[in-house]
């Protein structure tokens, strides 16, 4: 066990650190200097591709929040409608699946019952084609899927998810940018997403070196039982998984609020109780979301902001801190973001002295209904 962990203290924080092989890995082979290569979904899978009309994804937990990613995504530069839901509420729902759907599963273990249960149900349904994305070749979803793009992470021990999120936004990008490609994406547009893409490994192997920050980061933490998580767009599901993270391994009940929804409700929750975790890259809604941040600061909540390093932000006050990352990119800025959100949850739980690894009610692969 120790050798296996090395030189860290858990699986988790291992895991959180091979993210830049992870996603290289998952990368390789797969995408060079022109773009993405033909066929990385297996035979006949560009040609499958080609006649979508429209995307349905399901997954789980941590899974599902790499598909809401997607969704914005793929909607925005391949111009495809695409649905996204948990698997569980999926296969009992009697969804319409319009002609020309491609179902897409996303799943680490390619065991999760809802997953694999929502795989049977889609076939049943009438779509063009169903694709897996999971990190485990031999698993029951990639057995029964008829295009399968791998992750290549690697075993994950830690049952909170870090390396195989990042790998299967990895997956997910690839996807879109073929999906782009087919429908006539401008060239230059299409070069530029390629090309920030090729660069995440690096961008997040940037990010890492917050870790000492973030570790000083987390004590504000450690006596409170409560914390919000704001993003806007395709940050929104960061916010997601960053309030999972933190409540699956620390115990503090975190949620996440697109960040427009707060005066709609949750800021009547805002004290200096409650810290508010803002993920703010650069991109056109970031005044937005600083309007928003303001209607915190406002009620005496204490504000943790992660900044693109271009974004032009307030660099902290007397109730808040700002931290700065070099996104790489709007493309992969969610990709990128989350790094710092998983540290955070890693080191809180590590002060509260949970079992961070194996957290208490929860299993590495939910197997059952
Ligand atoms: C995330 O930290 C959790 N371990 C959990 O939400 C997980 O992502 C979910 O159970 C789905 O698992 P899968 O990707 O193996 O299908």
């Amino acid at each position: 066990d120790a050798v296996e962990r090395g030189e860290y203290r858990h699986y988790m924080q291992k895991e959180i650190h091979e993210q830049p092989r992870a996603v290289n890995d998952t990368l390789e082979a797969r995408i060079g200097p022109h773009g993405v290569l033909p066929n990385i979904f297996g035979v006949g899978g560009d040609e499958l591709l080609a006649k979508a009309r429209g995307i349905h994804i399901i997954a789980c937990g941590t899974s599902y929040h790499a598909g809401l990613v997607a969704r914005y995504w793929i909607e925005e530069y391949a111009r495809l409608p695409v649905s996204v839901e948990v698997a569980s509420e999926y296969r009992y729902r009697d969804t319409v699946v319009p002609d020309g759907t491609l179902f897409v599963a996303i799943s680490q273990s390619g065991e999760t019952a809802d997953t694999l249960a929502a795989m049977r149900e889609a076939r049943r349904r009438g779509y063009l084609a169903t694709l897996a994305i999971c990190n485990v070749p031999e698993s029951s979803v990639v057995r029964e899927a008829d295009l399968k793009l791998m992750t290549r992470a690697g075993p994950e021990i830690g049952v909170a998810s870090t390396k195989a999120f990042t790998t299967q936004l990895a997956a997910l990008a690839l996807l879109c940018l073929r999906l782009a490609e087919q429908r006539g994406l401008e060239r230059d547009r299409y070069a530029d997403l390629c090309a920030q893409l090729a660069h995440l490994p690096r961008a997040i192997e940037e990010a890492l070196k917050l870790e000492p920050q973030i570790a000083e980061l987390a004590a504000l933490f450690v006596p409170l039982e409560h914390a919000l998580f704001l993003g806007r767009g395709a940050q929104y599901p960061v916010a997601l998984e960053g309030s999972l993270k933190l409540k699956e391994i620390s115990y503090i009940h975190a949620e996440a609020y697109p960040a427009g929804e707060l005066k709609h409700g949750p800021l009547a929750l805002v004290d200096e109780a409650m810290p508010v975790v803002a993920v703010a890259p650069n991109g056109p809604l970031l005044d937005k979301l600083k309007s928003n941040l303001q209607e915190v600061r406002a009620r005496g909540g204490r504000l943790i902001v992660f900044a693109d390093e271009s974004a032009p932000m307030d660099t902290g006050n007397a109730t808040g801190t700002t931290l700065r990352i070099e996104s790489g990119g709007t493309f992969i800025a969610p990709a990128v973001f989350t790094v710092p959100l998983q540290l955070l949850a890693y080191h809180v739980a590590v002060l509260r002295g949970t079992d961070v690894d194996q957290p208490r009610n929860l299993a590495k692969s939910v197997t059952v209904e």
